[in-house]
Order: structure tokens, then C-alpha cells, then sequence
């Protein structure tokens, strides 16, 4: 079959599983396949049978609503390829907001920071962060051993094992007054609009990365004695918020002696940057 033909019949589907940019996914879904760019698919003639074989494996995925991410095996954030699978979070457009305020407080990229990523995931806050800040040190805790593989794959591909230290822990058991900055974007959505989330999300991505308990504001609690303890004196946190979370942060951090120096807006307008800064 040609391109056009795989890509139409594809199409077809995804749209049938409900899937929006079915064509667009298609497309890329058989260059993945083919393990060619996107463009490549324009100009091929008959595809070879092992990869019309991939490509209706990635169909067959794709149309269950895995992700598209794990479907390919990685997701840009902040312009940088990150490896991403089962067991992990996709890292998504808006946690960036973190890395620009972060070059907005420490601008001039300066050398020899300390940098936690609470919460790590991929590592794609911690991986961005060490690559803008030169010669500086990174903790990255993750309390999922699932995603601290990927996290540890991430920092090995980048070349930061010298610099990255990817843990399995609580991020209770960060050391006392070690980080000029903390990233953290914690589980945030309330535990009851889970099961409302596309499929993507609820049936594949981990709950623990995910639940932020009743009111989806468990972690922000659980984070303020955490902050206060691990940043140094002068040090600035970085967190991420849901929608409409903003306005619940001063009583969290506030009585652990951190104060808000910003709510940064998202590309779509969105208070999602949370900066906290240790006096
Ligand atoms: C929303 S995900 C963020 C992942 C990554 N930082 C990102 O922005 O894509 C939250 C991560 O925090 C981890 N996590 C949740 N509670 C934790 C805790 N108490 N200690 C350490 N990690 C925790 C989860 O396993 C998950 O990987």
C-alpha cells in the first residue's frame, strides 16, 4: 500500500476512537513507523511489509487512546527530546512556564547552582534547568520507581550523570538548606475528576502523578514544611498549579515562612507558575 492509502485508512480510525488530529497522527504515526521524519512520507512509494506491521501496531495503540508519547517513545519539552513510556508523566507545554521563570529570577544563566526537582517524573524539569544553568548541581526525587527509570535515562542521554543525581524517595528526605531553586510540579487534580479526564490521561498515565486528593491540594500542604526546610536562605521555589488553584496558596506557604514573589501567567493566560522565595 502507499503512504496516502495507510495514512486515509488510518486516519479513518483514529477519527472513529475519537481522536481530533486523526489525519495529523496518522501521518506521523506511519514516519514513526518507518523511522523516517514526517516530510519522508510525502515522497515514499510502497511501504515494505514490516513497517505497514509497525505502523497497524501503533494504529491498534493509538486507537485504544494510549498516548501518542508513549506510542513514539518521547515528548519534547523545551525544545529537548525526552524518552517517555508506560509508567510515567508526558510532560506537557505549560510545566515550561517553570523553566522561564526560573532564567527570569537567575538571569545571565549563572554558574554553580543547586537545583531540585521534586516530583521528577522524566526529569524534563531538572534535564532543561541544568542544561540553562552551567555548572550547577541537580537532585531529582521521584517516589515512583517506574518513573525514576525514565528520569535516570533522561539524565544519562543528556550526558548529566555527573551532574544529575536521580533518587527513588519521598520528597520528604530532601536535604536541609541545599537548593538555591526547587522545582516541583505536584500531583494537582482532584482525586473525583480523574475518571473525567481524556483516556489518555485516567486509563494511562499514573495516578500518583496525578491525584492531588479531594481537593486536589494535598501535595501543596504536604510541600510548605518540605520548602521551607530544603531551600537555601535566599532560594526560590518553582511550582506548578492547576486551574483556579492560585488563590489557595498564601495559607499554604505563607506560615512555613515562604513568601510569594509571583503568579505567572502560561502561554494560555493560566496562573500556572507559583514562585516562592525563602527570605
Ligand atoms: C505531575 S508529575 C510531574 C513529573 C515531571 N516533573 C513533569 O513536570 O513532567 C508528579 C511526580 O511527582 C511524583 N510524586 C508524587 N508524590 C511524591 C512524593 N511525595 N515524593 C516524591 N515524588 C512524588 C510522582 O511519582 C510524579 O512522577
Amino acid at each position: 500500500m502507499t503512504p496516502d492509502t495507510l495514512v486515509s485508512t488510518g486516519a479513518a480510525r483514529l477519527a472513529a476512537a475519537g481522536i481530533d488530529k486523526a489525519r495529523a497522527e496518522a501521518r506521523l504515526l506511519l514516519a514513526h513507523a518507518m523511522g523516517v521524519a514526517r516530510d519522508a512520507t510525502l515522497t515514499a512509494s510502497e511501504i515494505p511489509p514490516d513497517q505497514a506491521e509497525a505502523y497497524e501496531r501503533a494504529l491498534v495503540r493509538r486507537e485504544a487512546r494510549e498516548p501518542f508519547a508513549y506510542i513514539t517513545g518521547h515528548k519534547e519539552f523545551w525544545s529537548l527530546p525526552f524518552a517517555v513510556g508506560s509508567g510515567v508523566l508526558v510532560p506537557r507545554p505549560e510545566t515550561e512556564t517553570l523553566i522561564e521563570q526560573a532564567l527570569d529570577f537567575y538571569p545571565g544563566h549563572p554558574h554553580g547552582l543547586a537545583i531540585a526537582d521534586l516530583g521528577t517524573g522524566s526529569g524534563c524539569l531538572l534535564v532543561s534547568a541544568l542544561r540553562e544553568f552551567p555548572a550547577s548541581l541537580g537532585l531529582g526525587l521521584d517516589a515512583s520507581r517506574e518513573a525514576l527509570k525514565w528520569a535516570t535515562r533522561n539524565g544519562m542521554a543528556y550526558s548529566l550523570s555527573a551532574r544529575a543525581e536521580m533518587r527513588l524517595d519521598h520528597w520528604d528526605a530532601a536535604p536541609a538548606e541545599a537548593f538555591d531553586i526547587v522545582f516541583c510540579n505536584p500531583p494537582y487534580i482532584p482525586s473525583a475528576d480523574i475518571p473525567g479526564l481524556e483516556p489518555e490521561v485516567s486509563r494511562y498515565e499514573p495516578l500518583g502523578a496525578l491525584d492531588g486528593g479531594p481537593d486536589g491540594l494535598a501535595a501543596y500542604r504536604a510541600l510548605g514544611p518540605v520548602l521551607a526546610r530544603t531551600l537555601k536562605p535566599g532560594g526560590h521555589a518553582f511550582l506548578e498549579l492547576g486551574i483556579g488553584q492560585a488563590d489557595h496558596m498564601e495559607p499554604m506557604f505563607r506560615p512555613h515562612g515562604l513568601e510569594i514573589r509571583r503568579i505567572a501567567p502560561d502561554l494560555a493566560g493560566i496562573p500556572r507558575c507559583l514562585v516562592l522565595g525563602r527570605p
